[in-house]
């Protein structure tokens, strides 16, 4: 099929370079031509595992690159909507770029053209960019509108597009809705499966992709819904871990006890820093402003976002706690992508947590495998040294905070990092390390749900520490 796809960023560049995997003849627009450039030249803007090889195996054959919308638009028989809808204000989700799209489109098509909505949107988006468009004199016979949301999840993007729990194309006519499942029929019908080629991904052979058809106002409430939903259960665990705290109980414990029923699932019951991202903290916005519109309280959203935000807070806590007082101190921060695989800083809570030590007066000292480029975008004036690697950050700092899920972070050698710091504290945002592993190697450690590891000091194994400790405090 003829594809174009608008907007290069994480959605539109992977839907772009997937539908080129899948056989079809793809051009993507976008009009940062500095972007353009990097993309011609065979250069891959964004850390997605998979994405360089797609884009170094289509490029020029079946993935072409422009910032002409009218040509590409002419050339197409799926238009693919996949730019910026960004939260205003009050939260209600800012949907100029995609009308900008939706005129131009309507004016330049001559044949019968289908408009996809990929970005996230509220719902009535597709009936808005419908009035446009003949507003704009496309005739209606022309053009259909389209949604099929996209639920990938940045670093691991590429695997998500092609082996996805669900497509849900939601189209009001049966002649649109076939052209966008035939866009997809190669994931539906397995054939993609068993080309040699193919980017491995799921090891549940032989795999299928499962195809939801929905009107195109329940496909828009769909991704909505998800992503809130998601969110609500990564702050509900949160919420989870400070009763486990308050109690004196273990919140991993709870989990593995909570996540094996069936019916609740263990994935995403992970505590930590809350959530961050470009998706989650304005989707749940944009979610409740619809629900606002339509005169619907949804207060339980308020409730997911209040518990998100605390978390930083009671990480900010724990760390006082751990140092007592901030001013002066140097910190090792390991982490500042909103999660791991990624280079994406938006929304990150490790950069809000960084930047709150930073009001407090400390010396931070960063390293992130992927996101130091862009974190360093943000402390133009060098207010946080960065480091070579993890080792090197945690060189003389009075403690080390864990603040994203990379698993290197995880496998660091705990007598290192021991030796390396100035004071044995570890305060874990993403509970990386068993309290036990830490205790036997002589560190103080906070995470987050779970009792707090103390009686660490400098130069002294683990077990006879916590003795020695044990022995002072009966002293
Ligand atoms: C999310 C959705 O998963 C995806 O379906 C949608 O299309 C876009 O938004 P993404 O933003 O890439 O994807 O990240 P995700 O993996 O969902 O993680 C979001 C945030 O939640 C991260 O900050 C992560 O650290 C945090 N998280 C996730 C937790 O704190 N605990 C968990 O158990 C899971």
């Amino acid at each position: 099929m003829k594809i174009a796809v608008v907007g290069s960023g994480y959605v539109g560049l992977v839907a772009g370079a997937c539908f080129a995997e899948l056989g079809h003849d793809v051009v993507l627009v976008d009009n940062d031509q500095q972007k353009l450039n990097a993309l011609q030249r065979g250069e891959c803007p964004i850390h997605e595992k998979f994405l360089p090889e797609l884009l170094e195996r289509h490029r020029g054959q079946l993935l072409h690159f422009t910032d002409d919308l009218a040509a590409a638009a002419r050339q197409s028989q799926l238009i693919f909507i996949a730019v910026g809808t960004p939260p205003k204000e009050d939260g209600d989700a800012d949907l100029s770029y995609v009308e900008s799209v939706a005129k131009d489109i309507a004016v330049a098509i001559d044949d019968y053209t289908i408009v996809v909505e990929k970005s996230t949107v509220p719902v009535y988006t597709n009936s808005w960019i419908r009035r446009i468009m003949l507003l704009n004199g496309a005739p209606a016979e022309m053009f259909d509108v389209a949604s099929n949301p996209e639920f990938l999840r940045e670093g691991s993007a590429v695997t998500d597009f092609l082996y996805p729990d669900r497509i849900v194309v939601g189209a009001d006519s049966e002649r649109c809705a076939a052209a966008v499942k035939e866009a997809y029929e190669p994931l539906v019908d397995g054939s993609y499966y068993n080309q040699p080629d193919a980017i491995p991904g799921r090891d549940l052979a032989p795999f299928r992709a499962h195809l939801i058809q929905t009107s195109a106002k329940s496909a828009e409430l769909i991704k909505h819904a998800s992503n809130a939903f998601l969110a609500m259960k990564i702050s509900f665990v949160n919420a989870v871990a400070s009763v486990c705290e308050a109690v004196g109980a273990d919140v991993e414990q709870v989990c593995e006890g909570l996540g094996s029923d069936s019916r609740i699932g263990r994935r995403f019951l992970r505590p930590g820093i809350g959530y961050g991202g470009s998706c989650f903290p304005k989707d749940l916005l944009a979610f409740r402003a619809v629900a606002r519109e339509n005169g619907l309280q949804f207060g339980l959203l308020d409730e997911v976002v209040t518990v998100n935000d605390e978390q930083r807070n009671r990480f900010l806590r724990k760390v006082k706690k751990a140092l007592w007082t901030l001013k002066g101190k140097k910190l090792a921060a390991l982490g500042l992508a909103f999660k791991n695989g990624t280079d994406d800083i938006r929304e990150s809570p490790a950069m809000a947590i960084v930047k709150a030590l930073l009001r407090e007066g400390c010396v931070i000292t960063a390293f992130d495998p992927a996101a130091m480029e862009r974190a360093a975008q943000e402390f133009p004036d060098g207010a946080v040294n960065f480091a070579a690697g993890p080792y090197e950050a945690l060189r003389d700092a009075d403690a080390c905070l864990l603040l994203t899920e990379w698993e290197d972070f995880g496998a660091l050698d705990l007598p290192r990092v021991k030796s390396l710091l100035r004071y044995p504290i570890v305060v874990d945002g993403r509970n990386l390390f068993s309290p036990e592993k830490m205790r036997a190697a002589g560190l103080n450690y906070y995470s987050i749900g779970r009792p707090d590891v103390t009686g660490g000091r400098n130069g002294l194994p683990g077990k006879a520490l916590t003795e020695a400790f044990e022995e002072d405090q009966a002293a």
